[in-house]
């Protein structure tokens, strides 16, 4: 099973350009440390970036899309549906969670929700203990893509934090061994990243605040990859015998436009499988992104 995984689109809408009036104070900050750190220039292109990238992972055979978050830059509604409009050739074959750049205020966080929420919903509600999250989508016969949703609306603004919370966490736990995922393998998908491009854990206020449960959890239930975004870098960490992880970075910023292609053996569907489906059962997961990463040079 082919996924592409993209991340960060961060599209913008012109309504945040005369932004008196109809902003609260929360999205006025986020809005001008969006202008400050100069992303309106790096984000112009999404719409036209998003095409070509999704054209060519169609070419490339890419059988279901994966979006991890930061799908807007202030968390506008109209920035959400020109995103949703914009992978529109996957409708029907597509995973979304949210953001931090999603959650900029109490008032605008429930807008993610608001226009993906069909795209939410779960093939184990029962085990949905954080509004829809975290929801279970099947991909293909063997593959099961678990959404988690980091993106907390921040305490000081300025703050880029994230944290999946215990609620999450424990459900998570009850999906891995619930009958119908196991002989799937599992693909959890959470915006923020538990290690930097380094190796290391990200920076305390903007990284993952439970990233060490959330590793522990996936690592125990041979969880075949976690896929984030929220750095913009596209990079992968690789554990030996534990879960591999991929950031996406920012797919849609000028000059860094690119995606990661996830091919993901599965075992014959048929075949009763008792356990986890893991590296041992079906082979490692072949990972290529776009550009090349150094290692595939
Ligand atoms: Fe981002
Ligand atoms: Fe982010």
């Amino acid at each position: 099973m082919k996924l592409l995984h993209l991340s960060d689109l961060h599209f913008q809408s012109d309504a945040a350009l005369n932004p008196f009036g109809r902003l609260d104070s929360r999205q006025l900050f986020a809005r001008a440390e969006f202008v400050w750190q100069g992303r309106p220039a790096l984000f112009r292109g999404a719409a036209a970036a998003v095409r070509q990238l999704l054209a060519e992972g169609l070419a490339a055979g890419a059988e279901h899309l994966l979006v991890t978050g930061d799908l807007t830059a202030i968390g506008l509604r109209e920035e959400h549906e020109q995103a949703r409009q914009a992978l529109s050739a996957f409708a029907g074959r597509l995973s979304v969670i949210p953001g931090n750049h999603d959650r900029t205020s109490r008032g605008s966080a429930p807008v993610f929700e608001s226009v993906f929420g069909d795209l939410l919903s779960s093939e184990l509600p029962a085990l949905c203990t954080a509004g829809p999250y975290p929801f279970v989508h099947f991909a293909g016969d063997r593959v099961a893509i678990v959404g988690l949703d980091s993106g907390r609306v921040p305490t000081i603004p300025g703050v880029a934090r994230g944290r999946v919370g215990e609620k999450q966490l424990s459900a998570l736990e009850a999906v891995l061994a619930h009958e119908r995922v196991r002989g799937r393998r599992v693909v959890v998908a959470v915006h923020h990243a538990p290690f930097g491009p380094d190796g290391r854990p990200d920076r305390r206020f903007h990284g993952l605040e439970d990233a060490a449960d959330l590793l522990a959890i996936a690592d125990a239930h041979g969880v075949s990859a976690i896929c984030h975004g929220h750095i913009h870098h596209r990079y992968r960490i690789d554990r030996p015998g534990q879960t591999p992880i991929f950031g996406a970075g920012s797919s849609t910023q000028l000059g860094r436009e690119g995606y990661w292609m996830l091919e993901v053996p599965e075992v014959m569907a048929g075949i009763p499988i008792a356990g986890a489906v893991t590296d041992a059962v079906a082979g490692p997961i072949r990972a290529t992104s776009r550009p090349p990463s150094a290692a595939e040079r």
